[in-house]
């Protein structure tokens, strides 16, 4: 068990891969705290995770705010002892069209996922900082973030925007050996599986088979445990030269994302100007611009929807 004695939060850790995450943890030994806005699916996952012999508590409170940041960090110290491990997950959907997306819209994914990390990070950083403790902060991407998806204007920005925090976290944390990654899963939870595009796979799932070799392998597509094994690793001492990273996990797949660099650097004495663009632009750029959104593969015809195949 490569995490005894560690104590861990994990944020929207009711249900999904949250939970997947934290029952992980606690098979490695860690103590967790369980975080969720639904008292039912907190009780039940604290109720999984002592049963199959691990330490766990619930906290029920919506992330985002300073508070209830602080009131996970205090729960930790205070039930287990410490602190060691915060994977910032939970995370909701408001998906629109960018004319049809409120401001609300817009606010509640931002509040849930950016500043739910943000604040939560601040405050076990600053836990860690004080008691001198070589920290693990995992937070949750998305390829949305990495590649935009039509409907995601608020959940690109803020996936994206953790990303971000990720690499300018790696550089401040380094000195005091705490570790700051982001994961980037795909999955089959509640988030996900009313998707037809998946339909086959999860019901393969839910039938209790394995999923089609086309999910798992071409798309990168499993169940929530899928994914837990690598945040059990980031959160290991075998893991703690990794930071700053943008991590991909899902059915057999992992992938290690780059960080956005210049494919191209060309350079112009006196500058680029409106005309010097406009000559050598489509040169320079002929075969460089970048791709948006994710291409998936078309389905197989025997993986087609049930309504589709009629
Ligand atoms: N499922 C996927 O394929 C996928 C892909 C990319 C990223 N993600 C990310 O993974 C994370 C978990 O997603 P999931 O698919 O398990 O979703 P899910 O909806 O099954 O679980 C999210 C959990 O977060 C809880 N939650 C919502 N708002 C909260 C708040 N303010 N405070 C505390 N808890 C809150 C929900 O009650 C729920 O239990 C999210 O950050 C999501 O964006 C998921």
């Amino acid at each position: 068990m490569s995490l005894q004695g560690r104590t861990a939060i994990v944020t929207g850790s009711g249900q999904g891969l949250g939970l997947a995450y934290a029952q992980e943890l606690a098979r490695q030994g860690a103590a967790v705290v369980i975080n969720d806005v639904r008292q039912d699916v907190a009780d039940a996952a604290v109720a999984a995770i002592t049963e199959a012999g691990g330490r766990a508590v619930a906290v029920v409170a919506p992330v985002g705010s300073t508070e209830t940041a602080q009131q996970l960090v205090r729960t930790a110290v205070e039930t287990f002892g410490g602190l060691d491990i915060l994977v910032t997950n939970a995370g909701v959907l408001r998906d629109k069209s960018l004319l049809k997306m409120t401001d609300e819209d817009f606010d509640v994914v931002i509040g849930v996922h950016l500043r739910g990390t943000f604040t939560c990070v601040r405050e076990a950083y600053a836990y860690f900082k004080e008691h001198g403790v070589a920290g693990r902060i995992i937070t949750i991407g998305s390829p949305t973030g990495q590649y935009g998806n039509f409907g995601q204007t608020n959940y690109a920005a803020a996936k994206a925007g953790i990303v971000g925090m990720v690499r300018t976290w790696a550089l401040e944390m380094k000195k005091a050996g705490v570790t700051a990654n982001a994961v980037i899963p795909v999955a089959a939870t509640a988030m996900t599986k009313t998707i037809p595009y998946f339909a086959a796979a999860v019901e393969a799932d839910e039938r209790g088979e394995a999923m089609p070799p086309f999910f798992r392998h071409d798309l990168g597509f499993g169940t929530a445990a899928d994914v837990a094994g690598l945040v059990a690793y980031l959160a290991s001492d075998d893991a703690a030269s990794i930071t700053g990273q943008a991590i991909g996990a899902g059915g057999d797949r992992l992938e290690i994302f780059s960080h956005p660099t210049a494919v191209v650097t060309e350079y112009r004495e006196g500058g680029w100007t409106y005309d010097a663009l406009r000559e050598r632009f489509p040169g320079i750029a002929e075969g460089h611009l970048a791709s948006v959104g994710e291409t998936l593969p078309p389905l197989p015809a025997e993986l087609q929807p049930q309504e589709d195949a009629k």
